[in-house]
């Protein structure tokens, strides 16, 4: 008897259990999963998919930093082994090109700088440094190299301005891409500096200035996430384009250019170079 009841029940209780949660499934617990996915969206919008666009965005500038960086090292290197470095003799007259303040704080800019880059490369490559309290040392570095480069980037800029408007010549100084694809030297259209001097002037001080700007709003992280993520774009470009100039202004001014290390110590240029790769101010100061 009891047997008949117990398979009764069982009977009865095992499917009325199936058809039972079947109907409250839909009113029961969700799954953590989704219920922290629907949490998310409602906290951050549509932050994880706009993340994740802006995490590739940043792995593929990366990318594009190795890619100028080896590309810009390779070229110049080319460059050096087909056309060599350029020499004058500086046995003529000395014509007078940069004043001691100018000299004082060109160095100021060019030591901050060649901090910046430096660490700011350790930053970007901070992998391959195996992270760690290196980086984030020279993540510090980062910063207060930017404090120290701004002043001497508006002293650099208000010192050289006057000489750095841009010409109609600077068109065709390009175009003869400054004379550099020769081995033999010829007068280039240029006045006191060149368009390619004059470009860097601007990226450097102006640009450096631009980054100064969008670098400090990283370092505060204060405004709203999508001006942030503006900022840190347009420190990226900016910079990228900083480090090809900054690797191409050393070569041109340390491996290029006999000599002209010198000027940028004593203030004075050999005449020869200033006629062949200044002629226009050349012939100004031979009038004066
Ligand atoms: C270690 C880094 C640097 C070195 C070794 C260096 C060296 C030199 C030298 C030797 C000159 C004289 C070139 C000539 O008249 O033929 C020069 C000029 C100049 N430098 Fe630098 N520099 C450095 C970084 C910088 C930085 C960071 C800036 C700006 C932010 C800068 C801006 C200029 C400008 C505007 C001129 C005058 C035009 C020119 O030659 O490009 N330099 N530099």
């Amino acid at each position: 008897m009891v047997k008949k009841i117990l398979t009764l029940l069982m009977l009865v209780l095992l499917p009325a259990k199936t058809i039972g949660a079947e109907i409250l499934r839909p009113y029961g617990p969700v799954s953590p999963v989704e219920t922290l996915r629907k949490l998310n969206h409602l906290l951050l919008g549509n932050w994880p998919d706009e993340g994740r666009e802006f995490i590739s965005f940043i792995v593929a500038f990366k990318n594009y930093y190795f890619y100028v960086l080896i590309g810009v090292l390779g070229v110049l290197f080319l460059h050096y082994l087909i056309f060599g470095p350029r020499r004058f003799e500086h046995r003529g007259e000395r014509i007078f090109y940069y004043g001691l303040f100018t000299r004082l704080v060109h160095w100021g800019a060019a030591l901050s700088m060649t901090l910046l880059v430096f660490s700011g490369l350790a930053t970007l490559f901070a992998k391959i440094l195996g992270g760690g309290s290196l980086v984030m040392s020279l993540r510090s570095l980062h910063v207060g190299a930017a404090f120290a480069f701004a002043p001497f980037a508006i002293l650099l800029f208000l010192a050289l301005v006057k000489d750095m408007v841009p010409a109609f010549y600077d068109l065709k100084w390009f175009l003869v891409m400054g004379g550099y694809l020769s081995r033999q030297p010829r007068p280039v259209p240029a006045g006191k500096f060149n368009a390619g001097q004059k470009m860097w002037f601007w990226l450097g001080t102006a640009g450096g200035l631009v980054m100064f700007y969008t670098g400090y709003k990283l370092y505060q992280f204060t405004a709203p996430v999508s001006f942030l993520r503006e900022m840190l774009k347009i420190h990226l470009y900016l910079g990228l384009a900083v480090l090809a100039l900054y690797f191409i202004h050393l070569y041109m001014s340390l491996v290029a250019i006999k000599g002209a290390l010198k000027s940028m110590l004593s203030g004075y240029k050999d005449s020869e170079e200033v006629a062949l790769m200044h002629p226009k101010y050349y012939e100004k100061v031979s009038k004066d």
